[in-house]
């Protein structure tokens, strides 16, 4: 005879593989908070409704208080013969409390209850990335403020292209995980539904009071179909799809923070907390923490890949399948809150070398484009421009020196009609100050945006 909490068919117990190939206490384990208080509206649920006494609903209630006071304090004996994080709890309860503990599990599955013990973990997960977004956006703003100023090269191609402002370039990381901000809350709003009463799949024949459920766990409402709820795992990943995106984000900005710390470009300066040395060479300080933010995406992308097979063959409704979704998903939620806190701390001491930046932009015939433009505000079409400017900068190049350091002679020899006015907008704070609009590049709208920012 089997003694497990399911084992009333069953003739011999489970092989000890099969136990050891299908528990999944190892890693739900972390469940056990939102287990219980799903545990805890379930009954006094079926309390309200007539189904439990009064009595029963106490003691499962102060029963399930201690059971989590036990696994807060690391004293409670997890059990890989009781498969999951679910039968963990509800064996120790009735092992507390008697009989009133087997009556837990009227009206609702393993099929159901997981479906909310995510649901609710996933939320808490959104709660806390959304907070460190916010903070990390925060400080891309502040960031931007103190270099509204700083001129560095824009790039194209890696190339230069054209000099922008520091405080603009974070802007634009800024717009980013405003975007996976939001995706966040969109995913969160969809997933707030409570699944409970959809039982093992097609519902339960108990008078259950769903909404009731679902308010005293902070659900927006209730999931429509039984059959949906057991198998739907969209909302992990639609997290996890979210989640991928933002670590694309943040490795785009750890590509660049490596190259900008580099000696070669010698951008940026990350503090020394966020480097580590070299074993054997005393002179490096590897930017390691954008690496890993990096490397760390990688694994993101393969978490929503891992959950998105995972559901690709499976029929309605539930299915054992469904156990994996936990490591792929957690891993996603572990990696992305990590990555976002150690952006979050290291940011605002992220220090601008601003000589080093503006010598980058001086050096590389970035306002180039301003010449073409100033030619064509004089009269001249774009593509004739764009050719006078292209004999200007090989001749400046051969030279040694930028456009701004011709003569106004040896610039009039290009174009006669170029004049002494030139000089305003072929220097780097002229290039930048020109570009005067939503959206563009000039300290004035580097500062508008961020007030505007302030605002909302
Ligand atoms: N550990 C299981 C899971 O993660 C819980 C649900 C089990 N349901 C079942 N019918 N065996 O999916």
């Amino acid at each position: 005879m089997s003694s497990k909490l399911w084992g009333g068919r069953f003739a011999e117990s489970t092989s000890t593989l099969v136990e050891r190939f299908s528990e999944s206490v190892s890693f739900d384990a972390r469940l056990y908070r939102h287990d219980i208080r799903g545990s805890k509206a379930h009954a006094c649920m079926l309390g309200r409704v007539g189904v439990l006494s009064e009595d029963d609903v106490d003691a499962i209630l102060s029963g399930l208080a201690a059971i989590e006071a036990e696994i807060d304090a690391g004293t409670f004996e997890w059990k890989t013969e009781l498969e999951d994080v679910h039968m963990n709890i509800e064996a120790r309860l009735t092992e507390r409390i008697g009989d009133a503990g087997k009556r837990l599990h009227t009206g609702r599955s393993r099929n159901d209850q997981v479906a909310t013990d995510i649901r609710l973990y996933v939320r808490d997960a959104i709660d806390e990335v959304l907070a460190l977004i916010d903070a990390l956006a925060l400080s891309l703003l502040n960031l931007a403020e103190q270099e509204a100023d700083t001129i560095m090269p824009g790039f194209t191609h890696l190339q230069i292209a054209q000099p922008v402002t520091f405080g603009h370039h974070l802007l634009a990381w800024r717009e980013q995980v405003l975007r996976d901000h939001s995706r966040f809350v969109d995913a969160r709003r969809r997933m707030n539904l409570l699944p409970l009463g959809a039982a093992a799949l097609a519902g339960t024949v108990y008078p259950i009071d769903r909404a009731s459920v679902a308010e005293d766990l902070g659900f927006d409402g209730i999931t429509e179909n039984s059959l949906d709820t057991v198998s739907d795992r969209d909302f992990a990943i639609e997290f996890c799809a979210a989640a991928s995106l933002l670590m694309v984000h943040l490795s785009r900005w750890s590509e660049e923070l490596i190259l900008w710390a580099n000696p070669m470009f010698g951008f940026v300066d990350l503090p020394d907390r966020f480097c580590t040395g070299s074993s054997i060479m005393p002179q490096k300080k590897n930017p390691d923490v954008p690496e890993l933010v990096r490397g760390k995406s990688a694994r993101v992308i393969g978490d929503l890949n891992a959950l998105l097979v995972l559901m690709k063959g499976q029929p309605l409704a539930y299915n054992r399948d469904n156990q994996e979704d936990k490591e792929p998903l957690f891993d996603a939620i572990d990696t992305v809150t990590i990555c976002l806190q150690v952006f979050g701390e290291m940011m605002p001491h992220l220090k601008a070398n601003r000589p080093r930046m503006r010598e980058a932009a001086f050096k590389g015939f970035s306002t180039a484009t301003d010449l073409a433009d100033y030619l064509v505000k004089k009269g001249m079409a774009f593509r004739d421009a764009h050719h006078v400017v292209g004999s200007a900068v090989a001749h400046a190049s051969a030279q040694g020196c930028d456009l701004s350091e011709l003569s106004l002679d040896t610039l009039q020899g290009f174009s006669p009609t170029i004049g002494a006015d030139v000089f305003d907008v072929i220097t780097l704070d002229g290039s930048v100050a020109a570009r005067d609009h939503i959206g563009g590049t000039a300290p004035a709208q580097v500062r508008a945006a961020i007030a505007r920012a302030r605002q909302r």
